[in-house]
């Protein structure tokens, strides 16, 4: 076996949040099914106020916090993630609503296994505020996207999106909420690709090849 894999030659995710890390809880749901060719190694966070710290830790998964305040440089800071990642053996990064926009040397270092979750059809509104901005910009689907992390912002391989209706009378929140609910079923998605070792770049696409038999 692998060095690299864990027990069972099982993908070792190593996933990076901000936040109340519901798209990290939904790939470690995913994980727990005996199947799934993933597991969640190591969840790290900038923010040590994050919830989604609590939420791994409850479900038995390693926790770091890597504060960037700590840190007098982003590449001082980014060494330090990647040594955490590296200490728990980590194949695949996933960033799920990891806040801090990654140097391009670091992207480099993870090309094509570091993935992102985005809350809008990319390549339209990339960025921040997104739910609102399609909103206001009229748009009448909106939705997610999984795509690889390159060093430009929003813009690397796409690997799987989902569309959702924006309604009349939605709101910021209204379309957020509808807009999760595809993430988590999409990201998980996505590892589980990955895992099963289907996903295939040429240029900037992303191809899916069908399960092994
Ligand atoms: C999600 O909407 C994700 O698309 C965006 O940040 C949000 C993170 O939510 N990148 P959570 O922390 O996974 O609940």
């Amino acid at each position: 076996m692998d060095s690299a894999m864990g027990d069972g030659g099982k993908l070792q995710v190593g996933v990076l949040i901000s936040g109340r890390g519901s798209n990290m809880v939904s790939i470690a749901e995913a994980c727990a099914a005996e199947d799934f060719p993933a597991e969640v190694c190591v969840v790290i966070s900038n923010n040590p106020k994050a919830a989604g710290l609590e939420r791994a830790a409850s479900m038995g998964i390693a926790t770091a916090v890597v504060d960037h305040h700590d840190f007098d440089s982003k590449a001082d800071f980014e060494l330090q993630v990647q040594e955490v990642l590296e200490a728990h053996g980590t194949e695949l990064v996933c960033l799920a609503g990891f806040m801090r926009v990654l140097s391009p040397e670091f992207c480099e270092t993870y090309e094509g296994r570091l993935l992102n979750i985005h809350p809008a059809l990319l390549p339209s509104f990339p960025g921040l505020n997104v739910q609102q901005a399609a909103i206001d910009y009229g748009v009448k689907f909106s939705g997610c996207t999984v795509h690889f992390v390159t060093a430009e912002v929003d813009a690397g391989p796409i690997v799987l999106q989902a569309v959702v209706p924006i309604e009349q009378d939605d709101t910021e929140d209204t379309l957020a909420a509808r807009i999760l609910e595809q993430e988590h079923v999409i990201y998980p998605e996505a590892v589980r690709l990955y895992g099963e070792r289907r996903l295939e770049l040429e240029g900037r696409r992303v191809l899916i090849s069908a399960p092994r038999t």
